[in-house]
């Protein structure tokens, strides 16, 4: 079985982070979470898969590689302009053949292996299976309505009137018969070819389409607030280790990863917590459910349930809380203004200033 990964896109609810990065490059525990899609791919015993790249694709490249360290061949598909989930899957045909597959957007995380979900679609062949977990708001996602059976009988994009609170994760194993279905369908509203859309063409062709439900852990790390907890989970699972250089006038409490080549001095670490290669950090309070990037400065602050981007500078800040911090961003005191006070006044007056 092949994969399909998107890690194209806009990612408009990330901007500014996604004016100068794909999203799916944005580090969980110091790890772009595209890794993460890919670890599980591997996981689960897929080798060939085919990534589907837009603007940043340089950038996906030059980390993701070949995906020999995945364990993975990886090949490379541009699509022109994010033209919808569908649209994908459109222009990955050839590389797909006429053979089952998984589609993984490149932004979801998932904890859950895939293992199940391979195995269950070699046993019970469908046109579609579906991974579906309940969620609060689901107007802001696909959402399922099921049978008693795990038959889906309807699936909409981002509805209004939601008729289940079963929203789709972007996990998805399809058989050849979605090509036929990403030619059958038009433009959104939202001017996309939706993946959705496809499914309920199956649907109306009376193809079978199932679906499994999860309460696993899963996030669509589409925003700042899902990044933020998507890094807690990650945390919270990740072992402390030392590498690098940790002075005696620090403390470290609980699960903490200070990489090689990290600096801290005179600072207090409460884990999980984890310092990239390169970072330096003194005189602060770090943590819990942070992470700090390779080579950013930490220099007399706290910083709590945080992430910061490689190279990020954090300087006389006296508390920073539920914040995303971007490549080389810099967040110091602004410079006093040197006080003037222009005085005419009499003789023998007697002034005192405030500082
Ligand atoms: O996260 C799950 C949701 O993902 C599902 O519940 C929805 O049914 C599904 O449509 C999708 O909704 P989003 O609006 O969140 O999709 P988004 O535009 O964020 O795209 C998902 C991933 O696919 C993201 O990593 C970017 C990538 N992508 C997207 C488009 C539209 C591409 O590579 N190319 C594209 O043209």
């Amino acid at each position: 079985m092949k994969a399909l990964v998107l890690a194209g896109g806009t990612g408009s609810r990330l901007k500014p982070f996604t004016h100068t990065g794909a999203k799916q490059l944005l580090p969980i525990a110091n790890r772009p979470v595209l890794f993460y899609a890919l670890d599980s791919l591997a996981a689960a015993g897929i080798r060939e898969v085919g990534v589907v790249v837009g603007a940043y694709g340089r950038d996906v490249r030059e980390l993701v590689g070949d995906g020999a360290d995945f364990g993975l061949r990886i090949t490379y598909l541009r699509q022109s302009r994010p033209l919808g989930i569908a649209h994908a899957v459109r222009i990955a045909h050839d590389f797909l053949g006429d053979e089952d597959f998984l589609l993984y957007l490149g932004d979801n995380y998932l904890q859950q292996g895939l293992t199940g979900l391979v195995r269950r679609s070699a046993a019970d062949p469908a046109a579609a299976r579906l991974l579906l977990t309940p969620v609060e708001d689901p107007s802001a996602f696909g959402v399922a309505e099921v049978d008693a059976e795990g038959n889906v009988l309807r699936v909409e994009e981002k509805p209004d009137a939601p008729r289940s609170t079963l929203a789709l994760i972007g996990v998805y194993a399809f058989s050849p018969a979605v090509h036929e279905a990403v030619r059958a369908i038009t433009p959104s509203a939202r001017g996309e070819l939706e993946i959705t859309h496809a499914v309920q063409w199956m649907v109306d062709q009376g193809l079978r389409v199932r679906a499994e439900t999860t309460i696993g852990p899963w996030r669509d790390t589409g925003s700042p607030e899902d990044m933020l907890e998507v890094n807690r989970h990650v945390l919270d699972r990740m072992e402390g280790r030392i590498e690098g250089k940790v002075d005696a006038r620090s403390a470290l409490v609980g699960r903490v990863r200070v990489a090689e080549g990290a600096v801290v001095r005179g600072s207090r670490i409460v884990g999980p917590v984890i310092i990239g290669a390169g970072a330096v950090v003194s005189n602060s309070r770090v943590g819990p459910y942070t992470s700090i990037g390779e080579d950013c400065r930490v220099e007399d602050s706290a910083v709590e349930y945080s992430v910061l981007l490689r190279g990020a500078q954090v300087e006389g800040a006296s508390r920073i809380e539920a914040s995303l911090i971007g490549r080389g961003a810099v967040v110091a005191p602004a410079p006093r203004l040197p006080q003037a006070h222009r005085l005419v006044i009499g003789d023998h007056s007697k002034v005192y200033l405030t500082p």
